[in-house]
């Protein structure tokens, strides 16, 4: 890449994360020829937007940079010939996602931002966003990379690159950042003399870890972070600390992603979750509370950097990968980074197109992932489920085909019967209706023959 005069847009630019990106462009101004940075939210979060974008240009100007912010509700006018592209909106809100967690959760069954019911709801709601962004793009910065950490990263990640058609497009998550941090400390090594390779799919993969001697230290780390004498710690803040069962994390011998607790202590992360939803404190909740604190503060004209409460949210170092991404594309760093990408074979029990997990070097070109090959039969035949119920889902979500989305309900692991998954699936597509355009015909069809549904949904609500 040869510009040396960058625009980078950030859509859903009034997120609270905002700061941690200005922070990421800052600490990389010596790479980073930025000219101007243009920050996009719809009208819903034009006040979030002004607030967190003040925000944004003080903090460039205490830096002492003359880059421009600019703020923006009109996408098209942002996009026009950006070079980088990043994605960070969550469509519906926070109300949206306490849907997805309280519906769920009102039934015994889990809810959850990014696994299970209320993940696939929330594909259901951005994949045919990311999709019309992408249509933009191709008419407006068709040379530009598509950053996205728009959750669920890794289905949004997907349908942009094998539906959109846009394969500049890298997904980025926080968890492995987490996880690397985790070896080196338990290790006492510094993380750059560690060798990481991380393989699955977003929030359901597995790592293996090497010193610089080239030894392989991953039973090791299962003994010392999961071993019998070890408090276990999930260090994502969104995430409860329910323990693994040792036996099973060595007789894997792969160290497990903390979102595995989903699936594999089901029954405790289930548990503790209903206990949140009793008490009317379900993470998103929380989180909308944690958010209203943190835009107050972001309203003070003398805050010119990012504040320690930013890490009270799960996604702390999301916006830091994106601009060491941004930095490593620019000037072909080759920094070792996990990216969700098209498999290409790196994973050999997954589909050639579909969207993985890996590790690799971020060059000017955009992720080479290093090959993984298979994996043992207790994680491939979990990983092939999850993998189809997630291309199950990104149909749905294309086509609005009500078969295809009971499908994806019915195989997801933590769906439990399929009379269940239809009562899940009708209540939220009641619930979520104004953002599922594509779900029309299903939605009036509940809404005529099924009141009883409608009127659940409606008290549940109101319950709030
Ligand atoms: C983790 C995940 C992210 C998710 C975040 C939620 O870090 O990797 O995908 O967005 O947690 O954090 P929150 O503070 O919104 O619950």
């Amino acid at each position: 890449m040869v510009r040396n005069a960058l625009k980078i847009v950030t859509i859903g630019g009034g997120s609270s994360y905002t700061p941690e990106l200005i922070e990421g462009y800052i600490k990389r101004k010596d790479e980073l020829p930025i000219k101007e940075i243009w920050l996009v939210d719809i009208e819903d979060g034009k006040e979030k937007l002004e607030i967190v974008g003040d925000m944004a240009k003080r903090m460039v100007k205490a830096a002492g940079l003359d880059w421009e912010v600019h703020l923006t509700l009109d996408r098209r006018e942002a996009l026009k010939d950006a070079d980088f592209v990043s994605t960070q909106f969550r469509v519906g809100l926070l109300d949206a996602r306490i849907k997805d967690e309280r519906v769920p959760l009102s039934h015994g069954v889990l809810g959850q931002e990014t696994n299970g019911a209320g993940g696939m709801f929330k594909a259901f709601r951005t994949i045919p966003v990311i999709l019309d962004i992408i249509n933009d793009m191709k008419e407006l910065c068709p040379d530009a990379w598509l950053v996205n950490f728009t959750n669920p990263a890794g289905m949004v990640t997907e349908a942009a690159i094998k539906h959109g058609g846009w394969k500049k497009t890298a997904g980025l998550c926080n968890v492995p950042i987490g996880h690397k941090k985790q070896a080196a400390e338990k290790l006492g090594i510094d993380e750059d003399k560690l060798f990481f390779k991380f393989a699955g799919i977003n929030h359901f993969h597995w790592h293996r870890v090497w010193d610089d001697e080239g030894n392989e230290r991953t039973a090791e780390l299962i003994d010392l972070i999961y071993g019998p004498k070890t408090e276990q710690e999930s260090h994502l803040k969104n995430i409860f600390d329910a323990s693994f069962h040792y036996e099973q994390i060595k007789d894997l011998g792969l160290l497990p992603c903390g979102y595995h607790r989903y699936y594999y202590i089901e029954d405790e992360m289930l548990a503790h979750s209903v206990e949140e939803f009793e008490k009317g404190e379900t993470r998103a909740q929380v989180v909308k509370e944690t958010e209203a604190r943190l835009f107050e503060l972001y309203k003070d004209p003398k805050l010119d950097y990012k504040p320690k409460e930013l890490e009270q949210r799960g996604g702390t170092h999301y916006s830091d990968a994106a601009c060491e991404l941004i930095a490593s594309i620019y000037n072909d760093k080759r920094t070792e980074m996990v990216v969700s990408t098209q498999n290409n074979g790196t994973i050999t029990d997954l589909p050639y197109d579909c969207v993985v997990e890996v590790s690799g070097p971020v060059t000017a070109h955009g992720h080479e992932p290093y090959n993984w090959g298979n994996f043992p039969p207790a994680a491939r035949g979990i990983i092939q489920l999850m993998k189809g119920m997630e291309e199950t889902t990104i149909r749905a979500a294309i086509t609005g085909d009500y078969g295809a989305a009971l499908h994806a309900f019915t195989i997801n692991p933590l769906v439990p019967g399929g009379k269940m998954a239809k009562t899940l699936l009708d209540e939220l597509l009641i619930a979520h209706k104004e953002y599922l355009p594509q779900f029309s015909e299903a939605i009036t069809r509940i809404e005529e023959t099924q009141p009883e549904t409608v009127a659940y949904v409606e008290k549940l609500m109101a319950s709030n």
